[in-house]
């Protein structure tokens, strides 16, 4: 184990970014302690590794480093943290000092106050010179609740990727896809593995596959669809990705043995259920997925929250362990459910 690692999570799920750490550490097989966490804030003491894993592989992780020292909302407390952490690593390199706030906290304060006084802490002795625009090493700081948390920053998503990838850039387009970020989510809480078997067995235009493949797992979907088919085809490889597509019922469970599946079935809302009733779909999908996951195996699928999806997956035999909602309009809140296989 190494020291503490902060890291800043995204604000833009309450649950989501938290479960997402947690599936991505146990897909890697990387041991860790929780050691606390706050508004989108969590530290953890893991094993080496975790800051090029999380940077590679989180949606919802902004960023994340060494955490320094931990001081309460005023100056005096800031600046007795301060002077209490050992500046030894920045000695002779430049640095800069950048504070940040998680929602309102602490709006009295004055951030770049808060910086200055960072800064005014590091020894003149270390022989570190101040450079805001490229320093060698950015101390961070940033208010969560009734803490300041300093660390020093040690990588950062590129959120940015995302974004660029966004449906409709992709050769073929279809409503209702969900945006790369979730999709990433949705794999990543199936905590499968690179070179592992990820199936989408609903996997419309192949936005989970593209996540999936992108991860380096081995991404097979299926889609009753066959427009689908051919277009989940077309974009995978616009990306350069390999990914298995299959015509057919993913509920029929043409696909043989996975260790993940990750998926967003119909809401029952349009035409795309194909006549099935979206309960009776839910019950297929559990039901193939027993068959097909490996032992200790994970699904994460979302369906509509008022057919009851996790009571559904543990009349399959599953091991419901995680629900997330997310609402999505007035009238559907969705259910984000993560079970496993025994
Ligand atoms: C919400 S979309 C999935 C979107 C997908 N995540 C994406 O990236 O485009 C649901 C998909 O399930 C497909 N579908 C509906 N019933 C199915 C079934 N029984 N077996 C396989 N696919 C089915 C629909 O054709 C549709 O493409």
């Amino acid at each position: 184990m190494i020291g503490s690692i902060f890291l800043l999570l995204s604000g833009e799920h309450p649950t989501l970014p938290y479960a997402e750490v947690r599936g991505i550490l146990r897909s890697e097989g990387m041991r860790y302690a929780e050691v606390g966490r706050g508004d989108q804030v969590l530290l953890l003491n893991p094993e080496e590794g975790l800051e090029g894993l999380l940077r590679s592989r989180a949606a919802l992780v902004m960023e994340g480093g060494p955490l320094l020292g931990v001081a309460g909302r005023s100056m005096e407390s800031i600046s007795r943290t301060c002077n209490g952490i050992d500046w030894g690593f920045i000695e002779g390199r430049t640095f800069g000092v950048r504070a940040t706030r998680v929602k309102r906290y602490w709006e009295a304060a004055d951030l770049q106050a808060l910086e200055k006084a960072i800064g005014d802490a590091v020894p003149r002795s270390l022989g570190a010179r101040v450079n805001l625009t490229a320093p060698e090493v950015w101390i961070r700081a940033a208010v969560s609740g009734e803490s300041v948390y300093i660390f020093s920053l040690g990588f950062r998503t590129d959120r940015g990727a995302f974004v660029k990838r966004r449906p409709k850039t992709r050769p073929y387009f279809h409503p209702g896809v969900l945006e790369p970020k979730v999709s990433r989510v949705f794999v990543n809480l199936s905590a499968a593995r690179p070179r592992d078997v990820l199936l989408d067995p609903f996997c419309g235009t192949g936005g989970f596959l593209i996540e999936a493949a992108m991860m380096g797992m081995k991404a097979v979907g299926v889609d009753i669809d066959l427009r689908m088919v051919r277009g989940a085809i077309k974009n995978t490889k616009f990306y350069g990705l390999d990914c298995d597509v299959v015509h057919g019922d993913g509920t029929a469970g043409p696909v043989r043995g996975a260790d993940g599946i990750a998926t967003d079935p119909p809401y029952g809302r349009g035409a795309s259920t194909g006549g099935e009733r979206v309960w009776d779909l839910i019950r297929g999908l559990t039901r193939m997925a027993r068959e097909v996951l490996r032992s200790g195996g994970r699904i994460c699928f979302a369906s509509p929250s008022e057919i009851e999806p996790s009571s559904i997956a543990e009349g399959e035999g599953l091991r419901v362990l995680e629900e997330h909602t997310m609402r999505v309009h007035k009238s559907l809140t969705r259910a984000i459910v993560v079970a496993e296989s025994a």
